[in-house]
């Protein structure tokens, strides 16, 4: 079989006065006329419990959008339950069924549910429509008509060699027991793709969301529903983590997690799944994207012009929350006084607020956990007499969580914010001399703990090469000449080393090959 040659659905820009803007408004303005009472989805049950919480716009946090049902102990013991009585028949589907299905689901994601998904986003997760559109539309659509692709290569693959009288060959089989896919707030298409991707290659999953991301999740489920993913192949749940984790990781059945959030509960759970290791039956595979402090390094050569974008769309797109995001530069004297002119031109026109007005280009960060986070890094910024405050600064939580995009310029390259994850609109600089670089070059990839993205931005060929070997383990995703944000799938396979993952690339046959384990045959004649 021959799958459709996937290419990246088509963005839509929402112009003012257009037909998509007049549909995605009304998209918004149903959502938030409602306030649905969301489930969990086990096997073929919608599961509602008693525990109600509020999902609240965290730009506009007195309003509650929705509530859902938080499960306990017994909920996770139901969702693998329901996940291991669907493996039989799911894994012996035929591959080309599983694809038709997931190439629906892309179908309606880019018709009929695209304005609900990308509402959906924008008001439970504070992305503004163009961001949605990117990062939940066209995002998701792509993962999941590249990864039917890379499926059928890998089902398709050239068998080994069979000598006379002998025929070899290899079975991908999906691995025994289910998969545990916990997903992040910030992307909606990473949360789909998680449990997607492993249930793709024939695997059944659990899927636990971020609890700011339930609201989009739910659109996600009703979409693979409607295409087709039958009763406990996914199965969404709504549970506190170490609750769900003490079920999933002590169960015999548990064969892998994917994983994308914080580099401290990836360890946990890498550690735990060590501790537990003889009671399950195979290896668990563990893949997981997690933290990052991503890195513009400008050389004397650069473009300013290229530099302040590179910064200004790098650092402060989605307020800096996307684990690609710039949040540490290294800008050489000789071109910082143009930067900064223009990086303090380009902030005084972003305008923010929430997502319903189409012109804010920054809204809300996630929770008041993140913002007080964010507030108190930004207040000792401002207090330190070797700071120097470039733009932003100020924040304002009456109506949401709201924090400027801020741009710090430090004189010490092991500046507390220079070197920790803050994952909000906060970027610091230093500023080194023209003659520094090679030196530079060895602090970038020293402080480089995560290893995640990252760009030079150089206009001399030698500096670039130079750059690129130097750091060549400082980034999974290095960028030359842009912003180290914005990876589109099929175009740049995601992911990092050292603190920020195991770099099996989302989006790309790397990652599907972890949810299967071959077998190898071998037939005498
Ligand atoms: N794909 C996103 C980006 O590159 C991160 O997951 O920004």
């Amino acid at each position: 079989f021959n799958v459709p040659t996937p290419h990246n659905e088509p963005v839509l820009n929402y112009a003012a006065g257009s037909s998509e803007r007049a549909l995605l408004q009304a998209a918004l303005t149903e959502a938030r006329s409602q306030q649905i009472d969301i489930p969990m989805y086990i096997g073929d049950k919608e599961v509602r419990t008693a525990t109600k919480l509020d999902i609240r716009p965290p730009h506009d946090h007195q309003h509650v959008l929705a509530t859902f049902s938080e499960g306990d102990e017994g909920t996770v013991k139901d969702a693998i339950a329901a996940a291991l009585a669907a493996k039989a028949d799911w894994e012996r589907l035929p591959w080309e069924q599983r694809a038709a299905i997931f190439l629906k689901a892309a179908d309606l994601l880019a018709g009929p549910y695209r304005m609900k998904i990308n509402a959906a986003t924008m008001l439970g997760q504070s992305k503004n429509a163009y961001q949605a559109e990117i990062d939940s539309a066209c995002e998701m659509i792509d993962f999941l008509r590249f990864n039917v692709h890379y499926m059928t290569e890998i089902y398709q693959q050239q068998p080994p060699i069979s000598p006379k009288g002998i025929w070899n060959r290899v079975e991908q089989r999906p691995l025994e027991g289910f998969v545990f896919a916990l997903t992040p707030f910030n992307f909606t298409a990473i949360a789909g793709n998680l449990p997607t991707s492993a249930a793709m290659m024939g695997n059944v999953v659990v899927w636990k969301p971020a609890y700011t991301q339930i609201y989009a999740a739910n659109v996600l489920m009703q979409v693979f529903r409607e295409a087709g993913v039958p009763p406990g192949v996914i199965n969404l749940i709504y549970v506190d983590g170490p609750v769900a984790g003490d079920v999933i990781f002590n169960h015999p059945d548990f064969a892998g997690i994917h994983f994308t959030g914080s580099t401290p509960v990836f360890q946990t759970i890498w550690q735990t799944i060590g501790n537990n290791i003889h009671k399950y039956k195979s290896y668990p595979r563990i893949v997981g994207e997690t933290g990052g402090k991503d890195f513009v390094l400008a050389h004397p050569s650069a473009n300013a012009e290229v530099v302040s974008t590179a910064l200004v769309r790098g650092a402060f797109e989605y307020q800096g929350q996307k684990c690609s995001a710039a949040s540490r530069a290294y800008v050489p004297a000789s071109l910082w006084p143009k930067v900064k002119e223009l990086m303090q031109r380009d902030l005084a026109s972003i305008k923010m607020g929430p997502v319903e007005d189409f012109g804010n280009f920054v809204n809300a960060v996630i929770t008041e956990a993140s913002f007080d986070k964010l507030a108190k890094y930004i207040d000792a910024a401002k207090a330190d007499s070797g700071v120097e405050v470039v733009a932003g600064g100020g924040y304002n939580k009456t109506k949401g969580w709201f924090i400027e995009p801020t741009v710090l310029k430090v004189n010490d390259p092991y500046y507390v914010t220079m070197c920790t994850e803050l994952f909000g609109p906060v970027l610091t600089v230093y500023v080194y001399e023209d003659e520094q670089f090679d030196e530079i070059l060895d602090v970038v990839d020293k402080t480089s703990v995560y290893a995640l993205t990252g760009s030079i931005i150089s206009q001399d060929r030698y500096a670039i090469a130079q750059a690129t070997y130097h750091l060549r383990n400082a980034a999974g995703n290095f960028y030359i000449n842009d912003k180290p944000t914005g990876a589109v799938v099929g175009q740049q396979p995601f992911g990092g080393a050292r603190g920020s993952g195991t770099n099996d690339k989302a989006g790309s046959m790397i990652n599907l090959l972890r949810w299967v384990s071959p077998r190898t045959i071998k037939e005498t004649f």
